[in-house]
């Protein structure tokens, strides 16, 4: 078995698809923020508002070289920039989530804990930045995808079964 990285934007649904997998398949999951926070022994958003950005995305490269050196047979899911990292393709097979910003949005409006959901996110603060964040992704993150699936409109079980199926190609 291969890793596999789940990269795509921010409320796209990385998490519930990496759970879904776990269920479903020999994978285990590990996720880039849940590293940094325990590293680190805070929040991520706590992270942006103490230490900024840039001090976050250099942990994220941290746990990138840590990932590409130690991690082995694993699903590892990313936040929404983790992307970014240049040595990402030699971590595993990249699958990208992928939905428009608008149903990104409305999926995380629906959810119960929404509220929360809104502001652990600090680049989801103002939604019309974020538009521009997410249009300034989206071709990057199609870039480099080895995997893309259309979470839109679908559960994460349905995303799994796509995943697992497609992913059957490169391990
Ligand atoms: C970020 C996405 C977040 C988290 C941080 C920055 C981004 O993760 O890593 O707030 O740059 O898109 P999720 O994609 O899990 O929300």
């Amino acid at each position: 078995m291969k890793n596999i990285i789940l990269i795509g934007f921010m409320g796209v649904g990385k998490g519930s698809v990496a759970r879904e997998v776990v269920k479903n398949s020999d994978y285990i999951a590990i996720d880039t923020d849940d590293l940094i926070e325990s590293m680190e022994n805070k929040t991520i958003k706590k992270v942006f508002v103490e230490d900024g950005e840039a001090h976050f995305r250099a942990l994220e490269k941290k746990v990138a070289n840590w990932l590409q050196k130690s991690v082995k047979n694993t699903l590892i899911s990313t936040g929404g920039g983790f992307y970014k990292q240049k040595n990402i393709k030699d971590i595993g097979i990249v699958v990208l989530l992928d939905s428009p910003f608008d149903k990104i949005i409305k999926r995380i409006k629906a959810h119960p804990n929404a509220a929360k959901k809104l502001k652990k996110r600090p680049l989801l603060a103002d939604l019309q930045k974020a538009e521009e964040l997410y249009n300034e992704r989206l071709p990057e993150y199609k870039a480099l995808a080895d995997i893309v699936i259309d979470v839109t409109n679908k559960s994460a079980l349905e995303c799994t079964k796509e995943l697992l199926k497609k992913v059957k190609k490169y391990v």
